[in-house]
């Protein structure tokens, strides 16, 4: 049973097939953290582990010892204000001004299977793959109840928090802060892994020793922002991609959020993750309840690759909705970096004509197709086919697809330029500070989508699109970060509330638009990969990972967005050389080895290209074919360690029976001093019994070979800028 309750030592065990998570209900109630990690055996009393030290110099409850302090206890769920003088993860204001809050133990369930999260992304399953524990804890200074959820996941390693706070009256509580989840550990001795970056440079790996005292990262932007991800890992310091131990908490959220790391005095350390407070407060109205998104925890000791492999397999099966995950994805050309604003609907028909002779399957019409936008300055909201440069879409779109060609159309409905229809008819609709300075990013402004009306409208006008033409693909763009964030409809006590109900309505929107038209494909993106989280692979299966498609940029953002999310979530194309963010040149084979490792296609103008380079799309195109499928589903290896920041890369898939592997290697520079000299790649995850062979060349070696001695791809990768795959099956 993955869940189960001793009485007689008041403690919950969950399990899953290599985990083991141990809490107590503490001598004041308190839920208390025993143990997360490798399985363990039920019914062993952990309550020594309960306390970290003996004395301290920490106030605790009256029914208590000394010794019994909150300060010093590994907790599920700290609150503000009662003992415990770390960050804690709720505080709950009342109306006699106080936020002191503490939980205590009230009552327990535990059934089969999970409920859906009330308007949030949420994993799910089948009844008989998971079990939920609800355990329902009291505030000793109101009447409210504070649920902790955790569903267990027993195939997958995997266990799903949150928390719901219920206010059965007779009073309003604001909830002033609120993390999704907490992890407490007795030693600091971890270091943090995760993802770091800026417009053009998203999800590069970051990975630093836990320091004394207070760390983390967060966002305040509304959105999950291009400088951080919304997950952290723990690793044990000699954990490698391959061994040790390692932690991870990745949050289901595409809002502000907030990773709080704190190492105390006693080296005792804290994890939480959850919404960031900074941007946050809700009014909690006697009779409501409130749903923290989720987060999922992961434990692996088979190092940073267990832990990503774990997650991406669990996205893959218990979080991705849409029907188009399993299946080969269109390859698709765009046209933004063949034309930018410049297009005609004869240039579209010219560049899908040409795609369509090459292979390519999906023409997407990117910015510039509505309103009366030839530039960045105007119509966004006013969501209708500029006729003058495209003429009647839906006829377009027919010629299109009588090419044998689908179609896709780029939106980005939360914004609104100040010149465009929408903001002459609503400028009320706007986020900002009624009559005060606001700011602009890409001379745009932000929709308030905490309205209803916006979010009616925005549904109105792109399925009254959708409607119009055989669209089968949207690019879902969002172009700049939220400020000034305040809307015009909600009353004063209420603001703190709108940069969440913000995400709530681009949920409900994605949500709209889904049941409308259950097999639309839809591709998220932000000013490149500025929103690529868990919470929005809810409602789109893949997101454009980076306006940087400099394939040698491209590695180190596409390895470190594989700590935590699949090769099959991660938008890649090939684009033209010089390319247009680095003004760097690499070979075409190299733009294509890379870009297969997502869900690849083109974004360059394919009519203007030589036969040498027409002949490699349509080779490339013939690799995307034969390896999509093991990409797709196979279970994906980081050969080399350092997340592609290295001169040399390595990654690979290997097929569920371990009988075929794929793997990409490349050399970004090379020069007699180089850092690794002598290229030998072991590759992981195969069967050391079987013999392998390669594909292209006579070679054939054990599995056991292959993991432990390597291949040695010194001749291959000689030069700068250069690739190769290694194909091999087993005998
Ligand atoms: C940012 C995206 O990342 C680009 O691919 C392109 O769609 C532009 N926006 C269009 O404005």
């Amino acid at each position: 049973m993955p869940i189960s309750f001793s009485e007689k030592n008041k403690t919950f065990h969950l399990d899953t097939e290599h985990t083991s998570c141990v809490m107590q209900i503490g001598p004041s109630g308190e839920l208390r953290h025993l143990y997360y990690g490798a399985s363990i055996a039920s019914g062993d009393d952990l309550s020594s582990f309960a306390r970290r030290r003996d004395r301290a110099f920490s106030p605790y409850p009256e029914s208590l010892t000394a010794n019994e302090s909150l300060n010093i206890a590994n907790l599920e769920i700290s609150s503000f204000g009662s003992g415990d003088f770390h960050n804690t993860a709720i505080r709950l204001q009342k109306q006699n001004g106080s936020s002191v809050t503490s939980t205590v133990y009230s009552s327990h369930t535990i059934r089969k299977g999970k409920a859906p999260l009330p308007g949030l992304p949420a994993s799910f399953a089948p009844e008989k793959q998971c079990e939920t524990l609800e355990v329902v804890m009291k505030d000793s200074f109101s009447d409210v109840r504070i649920v902790l959820r955790y569903s267990v996941f027993e195939n997958s390693d995997v266990i799903a928090r949150s928390v719901t706070i219920v206010n059965p009256g007779p009073e309003p509580v604001r909830i002033e802060k609120l993390m999704s989840a907490q992890l407490d550990f007795e030693s600091s001795e971890y270091d943090m892994v995760y993802l770091q970056g800026k417009w053009a440079r998203e999800r590069h790996a970051v990975r630093v020793p836990v320091h004394p005292g207070m760390q983390g990262f967060r966002s305040a932007r509304g959105s999950t922002g291009h400088q951080y991800n919304p997950g952290i890992v723990l690793a044990s310091r000699s954990a490698s991609e391959r061994t040790g131990e390692v932690f991870g908490m990745l949050l289901l959220y595409s809002g502000s959020y907030a990773v709080e790391v704190e190492s105390d005095e006693y080296q005792a350390l804290r994890a939480m993750i959850g919404i960031n407070d900074e941007t946050f407060c809700w009014r909690l109205e006697p009779g409501a309840e409130f749903h923290s998104p989720e987060t999922l925890l992961v434990f692996s000791e088979n190092g940073l690759g267990g832990l990503s492999r774990q997650y991406h397999s669990f996205l893959m099966e218990h979080v991705i909705r849409s029907p188009w995950k399993h299946v080969r994805r269109p390859i698709l050309v765009n046209n933004w970096e063949a034309t930018y604003f410049e297009f005609d609907d004869r240039k579209i028909y010219e560049l899908a004509r040409s795609a369509a002779s090459l292979g390519i399957e999906m023409l997407v019409l990117d910015d510039g197709w509505f309103g009366k936008r030839n530039d960045d300055r105007s119509s966004l909201g006013d969501w209708f086919v500029n006729t003058r440069k495209l003429g009647n879409l839906g006829k377009l779109v027919e010629k299109i697809n009588r090419l044998g060609m689908k179609f896709g159309l780029w939106f980005e409905p939360e914004m609104i330029s100040e010149d465009s229809d929408l903001y002459r008819k609503h400028p009320e609709w706007v986020l900002s500070v009624p009559g005060k300075r606001r700011s602009l990013g890409r001379s745009q402004m932000v929709l308030d989508m905490s309205r209803k009306e916006v979010v009616d409208y925005l549904f109105e006008t792109i399925a009254g699109i959708l409607h119009s033409a055989n669209i089968e693909y949207i690019k879902w763009d969002m172009n700049r970060n939220l400020t000034e964030i305040y809307s015009a409809s909600l009353p004063a006590e209420q603001q703190g509330e709108v940069a969440h109900r913000y995400v709530l309505g681009v949920y409900e929107l994605h949500e709209r638009l889904l049941n409308e038209f259950p097999n639309l494909l839809i591709e998220g993106c932000s000013g490149g990969g500025g929103r690529f989280d868990a919470g929005m692979l809810y409602y789109v299966p893949q997101i454009w990972c980076s306006d940087d498609t400099d394939a040698l940029e491209r590695i180190p953002i596409q390895l470190g967005t594989s700590l935590f999310y699949p090769s099959s979530t991660m938008g890649a194309h090939v684009s033209v050389c010089p390319n247009h963010q680095t003004h760097r040149t690499v070979s075409f084979r190299l733009r294509g080895d890379v870009a297969l490792a997502g869900t690849f296609g083109y974004e360059l103008d394919i009519t203007a290209l030589g036969e040498d380079e027409q002949k490699q799309i349509r080779e490339q195109i013939g690799r995307y074919h034969q390896f999509n499928d093991l990409i797709r589903e196979g279970n994906f290896y980081r050969v080399t360690e350092n997340f592609g920041l290295d001169d040399v890369s390595a990654w690979c898939w290997v097929s569920a029976d371990r009988k075929e592997v794929l793997m990409t290697a490349v050399r970004s520079s090379d020069s007699p001093c180089a850092q690794s000299p002598v290229v030998r790649l072991r590759i992981p995850g195969l069967d050391p019994g079987l013999i392998y062979r390669m594909q292209d060349r006579p070679f054939a070696m054990h599995g056991s070979t292959l993991m432990n001695a390597g291949i040695n791809a010194s001749e291959d990768l000689r030069g700068n800028a250069v690739s190769v795959l290694y194909h091999l099956k087993a005998e």
